[in-house]
């Protein structure tokens, strides 16, 4: 694996690769959730490039770039055995130098959910990844479902500038409790830990009662909330029921598929999830073609 710092060493390294480019960014802290799209990443392409780089414009006022996870060392080691042949490291001030001024912003898709806790979030991230999307070249962007609305925004910058590469998404790699791998659930407490296992839980009772017949957006999100409601550890931010492409909020019954959404506050933490429905969507490809697919 080659590692580089600079975009100078990058562009030519990157002009060294050859055949199919895969590409996975990241903000380091890795887990088996970035392990998976490493794996998919290699097994679909002839090269991988990867980056880590704790992105700090997508950190709003409140939120603290520096006291995001690190772990350096298990970050490349992952890198490594997954395999990966280009790695992008590089310092803020090589991405952002005195005088940057310009940024990438996605309308309608970036409001809701996310975008209406976390103003100026999207931005951040939309500016980034135009920014590796140009640095690495990919033929394909690999992204995990967890942040299901950083896909649709980013589909939706890929369309409107004309990146010529396929966004693909991965599922969602769970813990054995079903807690979703995040770099933050790093951040909870022996109890916060074993009180988190409920948002899969929430997340599970909706799909079943999807499963059974049910169809009415507001009994879905309802028993999210009833299952969240009894864990007394657990403040929720919001539940809601989309359609995935557009992200517009889901008003009446609908055959689907729809993107059922999630964030709570559990202690400091802050944890988001999502399930597609029908249930059986939540693949690789039905992930990819419901929230990444090429917009015509
Ligand atoms: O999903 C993330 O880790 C970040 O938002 C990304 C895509 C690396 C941009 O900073």
């Amino acid at each position: 694996m080659q590692i580089v710092e600079h975009i100078r060493d990058l562009r030519s390294a990157r002009a060294r690769l050859k055949g199919r480019v895969g590409a996975v960014y990241t903000m380091g802290a890795l887990h088996a959730g970035h392990r998976s799209l490493l794996d998919c990443a290699r097994a679909e392409n002839d090269a991988v490039v990867a980056t880590i780089f704790v992105n700090p414009t997508q950190f709003g006022p409140g939120e603290d770039a520096e006291s995001y996870p690190r772990t350096p060392d298990g970050d490349l080691a992952l890198m490594e055995v997954a395999g990966v042949d280009l790695l992008f490291a590089p310092a803020p001030a090589e991405l952002y130098p005195s005088g940057f001024q310009t940024s990438v912003s996605v309308d309608e898709v970036s409001q809701g959910l996310e975008g209406a806790q976390r103003p100026g979030h999207f931005r951040g991230v939309a500016t980034v990844v135009a920014k590796l999307f140009n640095l690495t070249q990919p033929d394909a962007a690999y992204f995990g479902q967890k942040d299901a609305q950083q896909v649709v925004v980013l589909r939706r910058m890929a369309a409107d500038l004309n990146f010529p590469l396929e966004v693909v998404v991965c599922p969602t790699v769970r813990e054995a409790d079903g807690l979703a791998m995040s770099s933050r659930n790093m951040f909870l407490s022996a109890k916060e830990r074993r009180a988190a296992a409920v948002l899969y839980r929430a997340l599970r009772t909706a799909s079943d009662a999807w499963e059974a017949g049910e169809r009415e957006p507001g009994v879905l999100r309802e028993a999210v909330r009833a299952v969240l409601g009894a864990e007394p550890l657990v403040a929720i931010e919001y539940v809601a029921v989309n359609y995935p492409e557009s992200l517009r909020g889901v008003l009446m019954p609908t055959g689907g598929p729809v993107l059922l959404s999630l964030a709570v506050q559990i202690g400091r933490v802050r944890l988001l999830d999502n399930m597609l429905l029908p249930r059986a969507l939540n693949t690789r490809e039905g992930l990819t073609q419901a929230l990444g697919a090429p917009l015509v």
